[in-house]
């Protein structure tokens, strides 16, 4: 059967379907008060955002392999600080919706890069895609923080806290696997709305929202 046997009861049912969709698209297009805000994500996040103001976040990244936490000493980088200590304050810049990250030393500025051989290093310049990071939630609730030039390649420290090479590394190595924790004595962040909004993306079953959204179903009996 080809296009040609076409009848014009055919073509009718064809042009009624192409005048529904446009309907429902335009209805779409009306209701600004529910705009699809995952495929809106989905776009931004493939590119690097330019336009928006970046949030900054303060945490600790507790790596499981260590147990101790990641500090950037200028261009060198190790797993080995302890809660608190001021190398081990990161200042973590959103790039995107996405949750890609550049993560910067507060005490020496430098930013945890990736270099062509693996090899975490600190960069005073950042913008560099080897300077972003995914940030990606796994199933055990650890964090894993891929190199966004590099893609498969995860930041990783052995037990003894020394950066792993990276070309080896997968999702599933507890090499792999960190806590972000709030820097000792850091007042919960300056807006509680972009925090709030952050692990919203990151954690969808989090207490809290269920906490939040049980009372909207409930209803007066
Ligand atoms: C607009 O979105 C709201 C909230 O999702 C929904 O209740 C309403 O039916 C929508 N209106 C139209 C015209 O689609
Ligand atoms: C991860 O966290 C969620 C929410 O707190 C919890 O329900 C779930 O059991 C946790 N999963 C694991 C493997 O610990
Ligand atoms: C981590 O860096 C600190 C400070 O420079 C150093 O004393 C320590 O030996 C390093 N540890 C490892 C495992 O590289």
């Amino acid at each position: 059967m080809g296009a040609s046997a076409m009848h014009p009861p055919a073509l009718q049912h064809v042009y009624l379907c192409l005048q529904f969709l446009l309907l429902c698209l335009q209805a779409q297009g009306e209701n600004q008060s529910s705009p699809n805000f995952n495929q809106h994500v989905r776009e931004h996040a493939r590119n690097s955002d330019q336009l928006s103001r970046r949030h900054i976040r303060v945490y600790q990244l507790y790596s499981r392999t260590s147990g101790k936490h990641v500090q950037i000493l200028g261009k060198r980088i190790n797993a080995t600080a302890e809660d608190g200590s001021k190398y081990a304050k990161l200042l973590v810049e959103t790039d995107t919706f996405d949750s890609r990250v550049r993560i910067r030393g507060a005490e020496t500025g430098h930013y945890i890069c990736m270099n062509r051989r693996g090899k975490l290093v600190g960069k005073l310049v950042g913008k560099g895609k080897d300077c972003i990071f995914t940030e990606i939630l796994l199933e055990n609730n650890y964090t894993a923080l891929r190199n966004t030039k590099y893609d498969g390649w995860y930041m990783a420290f052995t037990r003894k806290g020394q950066p792993r090479k990276a070309t080896k590394t997968r999702q599933n190595q507890r090499e792999v696997h960190f806590m972000k924790r709030l820097f000792k004595g850091e007042p919960l962040f300056p807006n509680r709305n972009r925090q709030r909004h952050f692990e919203f993306i990151n954690y969808p079953v989090t207490k809290r929202t269920r906490r939040t959204r049980l009372p909207k179903r409930r209803h007066r009996t």
